[in-house]
């Protein structure tokens, strides 16, 4: 493995998420590729990004766009060669850019030879890699073991094929069967792939779904009201539980203390400032970090199918206290929070929280809080040029997303009509943050000369596309390089770092006003995240502007008056 040299500790580092398939394609057939992220690397450098999380690029038959991996050790030859991945290490250390990568290690894919061979042979050694039960046998014939939802909206159990009564556990599509964590052998498989990439030069990993790895082995009926399929999705039953922390515990024992590595947990399943300190506290836990999802659908849009659009806005109140309870109630056993608006997996962020009529306004405003926050900030490709959410019209236009694919389908069972539907995925779908990257206005926003899974979104043609917005010196782009330069002088960095965080005003509905304390001096940002005019009383005195999404401010007698999605970082005393 070659030196490492980056250019901040993991600490201080600016995040990116590339989703793979969506980035650039370098050999025009329509799939982003290795050797596409290898060509914008200087781009991502020169933007100031110093730690990246890949989306999953191993081989795949593709039901999840590659969270169904059917080979842990080989690149998809649509994402191109175990060759590349290396030069694409190679390249980004030179440059003193982190690669996190994407591990799956919850499920696998149906076509994984694993999985083949446990349906083959139910008395192999790979039959105890997944969970197979047989079904309840009632008047309607045979039904699954338990009423448990998957997170795809079917029943966690899907029937094996060929078999009449046998059926396995699949927490998310039916082409991607859990695995057995509490099977020893297994957990030494994924501690060996692990390892594999470690020693290969990797930075370290993106645990994919890791609350999951933990089930109620009785697989006993959920007792939470069921659908009206009668099933029910129940966090309490596979999420969370105490056979996660010992299973990662085990991991770290044996491979990851060996390494110099970063590991990021996805911990969804509504899991807690405290459970997760059990994971990441600083003394004793188990990873470095974990994603919570307590601050990615504070507007109203998370099953919104039966609201109006008038119903869908930021609560700005909600936001601020999930930050708020993360920070306090984390901060001191810590080394640092991961901070996001949104992943690959929700809406885009301008769209969840800012207002595509204020593109510039809102996507700056988003930029300024999330880099000017306590922890480490992820943006999504193309947050940095103001991407937004797409305006299809037919549920078809969401199949490229199996979870959407599935929602159709148990939405239109409840009777809703396919243009309900579409409005409504419109602003829910995953698809919104796994379109084309949008590089120039040329066709498929230069992303490919091909279409890709998804369609590229019209704006691109408007000016919502890198080349663009680097040609303009007020654009979202340049406003991103510099407030990443901002964020890492040491100046800033130091009360992101370690000043202490509060909230100026927590009841004001409209404004995230918030500062850092450092010895008595402060770094204070005030967002507004309204349309409309707002007004913010703020009784500091003012002095550095470090930041600023407007060419002036009003502050009069004490007062701000915001104009919609401003948003000033400033230091005060
Ligand atoms: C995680 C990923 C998501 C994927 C799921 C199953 O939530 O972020 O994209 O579908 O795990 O692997």
């Amino acid at each position: 493995m070659n030196e490492r040299h980056f250019l901040s500790p993991w600490q201080e580092a600016t995040g990116y998420i590339i989703y793979p398939d969506a980035f650039y394609d370098s050999n025009g057939d329509g799939v982003g590729d290795l050797q596409g992220i290898i060509q914008k690397l200087d781009y991502l450098h020169d933007l100031g990004i110093d730690l990246i999380w890949i989306c999953p690029f191993f081989a795949s038959p593709m039901d999840d766009n590659g969270y169904d991996v059917s080979s842990y050790y080989d690149v998809d030859p649509r994402f191109g060669s175990n060759e590349d991945f290396q030069a694409m290490l190679d390249k980004a250390h030179s440059l003193g850019i982190r690669i996190i990568i994407d591990f799956v290690l919850n499920h696998t894919s149906d076509e994984h030879p694993w999985f083949k061979k446990a349906i083959e042979d139910p008395s192999s050694e790979e039959a105890s890699y997944y969970y197979f039960l047989k079904g309840r046998r009632t008047e309607k014939g045979i039904e699954p073991p338990n009423n448990w939802r998957s997170y795809f909206s079917e029943s966690a159990w899907n029937k094996v094929p060929g078999s009449e009564d046998t059926f396995y556990l699949h927490l998310f599509s039916k082409k991607m069967p859990d695995v057995n964590w509490s099977y020893p052998p297994l957990r030494e498989k994924y501690f060996e792939i692990a390892r594999h990439y470690l020693d290969m030069g990797v930075d370290g990993f993106r645990l994919d779904a890791i609350s999951h790895l933990g089930k109620d082995l009785s697989f006993s009926d959920s007792s939470l009201p069921v659908g009206p399929d009668g099933l029910v999705l129940d966090p309490s039953k596979y999420a969370n539980r105490e056979d996660m922390y010992q299973y990662l515990g085990e991991f770290k024992e044996k491979v990851l203390s060996h390494y110099d590595c970063l590991t990021i947990g996805e911990a969804g399943g509504g899991i807690s400032p405290k459970q997760s300190l059990r994971l990441t506290n600083k003394y004793n836990g188990l990873i470095n970090m974990a994603f919570n999802f307590d601050t990615a659908w504070c507007n109203g849009a998370f099953a919104s199918i039966d609201r109006k659009d008038e119903e869908i806005y930021t609560r700005v109140i909600e936001l601020k206290d999930n930050f708020k309870k993360w920070y306090d109630e984390t901060r001191k056993d810590v080394e640092a929070l991961p901070i996001y608006w949104t992943d690959h997996d929700h809406p885009r962020a301008l769209s969840q929280y800012g207002n595509v009529e204020y593109r510039k306004q809102s996507m700056k405003m988003l930029i300024s809080t999330l880099l000017f926050s306590y922890g480490v900030p992820f943006m999504l490709y193309g947050d940095e040029i103001g991407m937004s959410n797409v305006q299809f019209d037919k549920p078809e236009d969401f199949y490229a997303d199996i979870s959407s694919k599935n929602e159709v389908a148990y939405l239109r069972s409840q009777g809703y009509s396919d243009s309900h539907i579409a409005h409504y995925l419109c602003r829910t779908s995953r698809i919104n943050g796994r379109q084309p990257m949008q590089w120039n206005s040329s066709d498929n926003a230069g992303f490919s000369i091909k279409e890709g899974r998804v369609k590229a979104n019209p704006n691109a043609k408007e000016g919502v596309n890198v080349l663009d917005e680097e040609k303009d010196p007020d654009s979202i782009l340049n406003f991103t390089k510099l407030a990443i330069k901002l964020r890492k002088r040491e100046e800033n960095m130091r009360f992101l770092r370690y000043g202490h965080y509060d909230l100026y005003d927590h009841n004001h509905p409209d404004v995230y006003g918030y500062f850092f304390e450092l010895n008595e001096e402060k770094l204070v940002v005030i967002a507004s995240f309204s349309k409309h005019t707002t007004y913010f009383s703020f009784h500091w005195r003012p002095t550095d502007v470090i930041l600023h999404n407007y060419d002036d401010f009003i502050y009069i007698d004490h007062v701000f008056t915001l104009r919609p999605f401003e948003c000033i970082v400033m230091k005060a005393y």
